[in-house]
């Protein structure tokens, strides 16, 4: 469906209302699954997290009813206006790229592929680096992305209500000149009692193919522990990254000395 108006946003995280409605399902599953992840690694509430680019903070409110003190940070200062609802006193406006927190955390993780928007190797690196100066020895690290797979790019899409509103989603991908980078493309249609619009936006993601990720990895503060699936699902654990790419869930544990 083609809305009423059209918004067309070269950066959708400045549509901050679009990605809230978009995400608006129950994060459950979610919840339970960091939950798990972090109780393999031995972090039990009321450990401190930090969630790196956390938008807005929708994953907060359901781990703090697990008993978890979460803080993050995020780039777009549109998101943040709703994690200061969700998480007052607990979010900072910083780059992934290059952050510093003055507390230490029992654990981190960065879900929903925004690890990609780190567009180069030295940035996403550096991003690791932070991540670890902010944790204790031996913390965990929890990120989900996704790997690049063979073949055409398969839409991604989904419908999310709130209330009266509706929000409908399609995500898909295409090349870019630069091998190393995709355009993530991103058709958001919603409607209200008040009218409809439709939310366009192309965005860069860094390709991660598994190999690079391991060797990227194998020189980080990091090691890999653990892959799962993808968050939402909460199967069994694979056997390492998976050769054929898609959503993946690694349990990273931080190997610096602190
Ligand atoms: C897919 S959203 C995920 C938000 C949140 N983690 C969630 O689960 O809903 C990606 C987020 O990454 C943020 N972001 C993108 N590049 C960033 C950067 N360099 N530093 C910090 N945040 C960044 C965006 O503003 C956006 O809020």
């Amino acid at each position: 469906m083609v809305g009423d108006r059209r918004v067309i946003s070269p950066n959708w995280y400045d549509e901050a209302d679009a990605y809230d409605l978009a995400f608006a399902f129950a994060t459950d599953r979610e919840v339970d699954m960091l939950t798990h992840a972090f109780a393999d690694a031995d972090v039990h509430p009321p450990a401190r997290l930090l969630e790196a680019m956390i938008g807005g903070a929708r994953l907060v409110p359901g781990l703090a009813d697990a008993g978890f003190h979460v803080f993050g940070f995020d780039l777009s200062s549109a998101m943040l206006g709703y994690a200061t609802r969700r998480a007052p006193g607990r979010v900072f406006r910083a780059d992934a790229a290059r952050f510093a927190a003055a507390q230490a955390f029992d654990g981190a993780y960065c879900l929903v592929d925004s690890f990609r928007y780190l567009l180069s190797e030295a940035d996403a690196a550096a991003c690791l680096a932070s991540v670890a100066a902010t944790l204790s020895p031996g913390a965990p690290f929890i990120l989900e992305l996704e790997l690049s797979s063979p073949g055409p790019p398969i839409p991604d899409t989904w419908t999310t209500d709130r209330g009266d509103e509706r929000a409908s989603v399609c995500v898909t991908s295409h090349e870019d000149p630069d091998g190393d980078l995709q355009w993530i493309d991103v058709v958001v249609n919603i409607t209200t009692p008040n009218g409809s619009h439709e939310v366009r936006s192309s965005q860069k993601q860094r390709i991660w193919r598994p190999d690079d990720l391991a060797s990227f990895l194998t020189a980080s503060p990091f090691t890999l522990e653990t892959v799962w699936r993808r968050t939402q699902e909460r199967g069994p654990p694979l056997g390492g990254l998976p050769a054929n790419g898609g959503p993946v869930t690694l349990l990273l544990r931080n190997t610096s000395p602190g």
